[in-house]
């Protein structure tokens, strides 16, 4: 009998349908793929401190997306020239098996800014034939490779496959930041996952940042896109709430070349969400995965680190395009854990659930309410367009520290919620705008009730994923 992990209720803030560290700390997701038909999931993993320390892949495995192996630590910084961490990356798979790229992270001692100097940024490739055993790490990319202008700061390299018929070519993208601070992406090409050439820089027409994180390169129906984490980009009234950002940029044209970027768009309006990557599944999906997290934010606590663990990457969202739109819209396996509707009471309310699903038809697109506790609350303001979020009580709050956000939201039809103890994730009209945040309610329960106008909700509570040790 394998033996269940993770899931103790006792530690009731723990997520039921999320994949989260088995101890200690997670970021982002690394290494998306479908691999001999298994959905791999790399994330960046301490182990042992939840408050984050050094990096490493911690792994997952599933069939289904809903049951799921872990699979132990995939790559650890043990080598010169990854040695203060194995930071993000991706993989791609090719009939020689599965292929991993990461940023080996080197700190020089000495007393450096570790921006322009006493840092090393290496791309490092690993193989495996079964996704079980890795082979020997090979650095193929180093300082003397990258172009002179940059910082120390360059990396979390991308794959693409390019396939015209005879020709085939990888790309790899890096994220950058210039000696003039202005993040950027660098392209490598390469015929064989080995040798890899120079063929480019990517930049924004307006400045973006003063680093790019995270790139990642992909095309949905025809809609090419470019996908970034900047850092760096100022708050304006509605957007760019966050310290960091993460959001795309849909194009025309070939990034090695000439090429026009559309407007940026943020993936996600909430606190907690950075660093998404895409894959495409065996069904031909587009998959995105992102880190319920943020960096540098102590100000919006997560009390689950006196538990010993902290952050969990968000549900996987497939990427459509409708009507020359990206929507976010959640897999359609999670209707899997659908467990029974639950009934709302005399007054309209909800009892107390650990892990639900709603779907609020707005059907007068009027005013909307959507109260999830006492301290936090969603709503629509139908005559100005504007969506909002607000925690209240402070750091004694469900919030722990997360106040409030805005945005613009031109009519809101539809809200579909997903609350998973100590999460929430809504998806606006078909994913047009999503909003993720942790929470922390009493008990990791929490209830719902809305006002509105002419609306219709059905509510589902939702069973947990399994995991179990491989
Ligand atoms: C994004 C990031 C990446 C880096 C990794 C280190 O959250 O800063 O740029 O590779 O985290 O954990």
């Amino acid at each position: 009998m394998k033996k269940e992990l993770i899931y103790d209720y006792k530690d009731y803030w723990r997520l039921g349908f999320h994949l989260m560290p088995p101890e200690g700390w997670l970021n982002d997701p690394n290494g998306l793929c479908w691999f001999q038909d298994y959905y791999h999931v790399f994330f960046q993993y301490s182990p042992d401190d939840p408050a984050g320390g050094i990096k490493h892949w911690g792994h997952y495995r599933s069939r289904d997306l809903l049951e799921w192996e872990y699979m132990g630590i995939a790559l650890s910084p043990e080598e010169p020239y990854d040695r203060d961490g194995v930071y993000s990356g991706s993989a791609i798979v090719n009939d020689q098996g599965m292929h991993l790229f990461y940023t080996g992270n080197v700190k020089m001692a000495g007393d450096f800014d570790f921006i322009t100097e006493g840092r090393q940024s290496n791309t490092i490739h690993v193989q495996s034939k079964d996704g079980l055993i890795f082979s020997e790490k090979r650095c193929i990319l180093n300082h003397d490779d990258y172009p002179k202008h940059m910082t120390c700061h360059i990396r979390d390299p991308k794959i693409w496959i390019e396939d015209r018929g005879h020709i085939k070519a990888y790309y790899m993208i890096l994220g950058a930041r210039n000696v003039n601070n202005q993040g950027e992406a660098l392209i490598y090409k390469s015929e064989n996952l080995f040798d890899w050439f120079f063929v480019g820089e990517v930049m924004s027409p307006e400045e973006l940042g003063f680093m790019w994180e995270c790139p990642d390169v992909f095309e949905v129906n025809g809609t090419k896109v470019l996908c970034i984490s900047p850092q760096g980009i100022k708050a304006l009234e509605f957007d760019y709430q966050n310290v960091y950002q993460s959001g795309y940029f849909a194009y025309e044209g070939n990034l090695t070349g000439i090429y026009n970027l559309g407007r940026f768009k943020e993936w996600d309006r909430g606190f907690d969400f950075y660093a998404p990557q895409t894959f495409e599944d065996g069904k031909g999906r587009r998959i995105l995965i992102g880190w319920m997290g943020a960096a540098d934010t102590p100000q919006h606590e997560n009390p689950t680190i006196a538990m010993g663990w902290q952050h969990a990457l968000t549900i996987p969202r497939e990427i459509t395009v409708t009507g020359g739109q990206l929507r976010q819209v959640p897999i359609e396996e999670l209707k899997k854990l659908r467990h029974k509707k639950i009934e709302l009471d005399q007054y309209g309310n909800m009892q107390l659930y650990p892990a639900y699903e709603a779907v609020i038809e707005n059907h007068g697109n009027a005013d909307l309410r959507i109260m999830f506790s006492e301290t936090f609350q969603a709503r629509y303001d139908a005559e100005n367009h504007i969506f909002s979020i607000l925690f209240t009580n402070g750091a004694d709050g469900d919030g722990k520290g997360r106040g409030s956000r805005r945005f613009r939201l031109a009519d809101c039809r539809k809200a579909h919620i997903f609350v998973d103890t100590s999460s929430v994730e809504i998806f606006l009209n078909d994913g047009e705008e999503v909003f993720t945040t942790r929470f922390y309610p009493q008990a990791g329960k929490s209830n719902l009730s809305v006002l509105g106008d002419r609306y219709h909700m059905d509510i589902w509570e939702l069973s947990k994923m399994k995991i179990t040790e491989f």
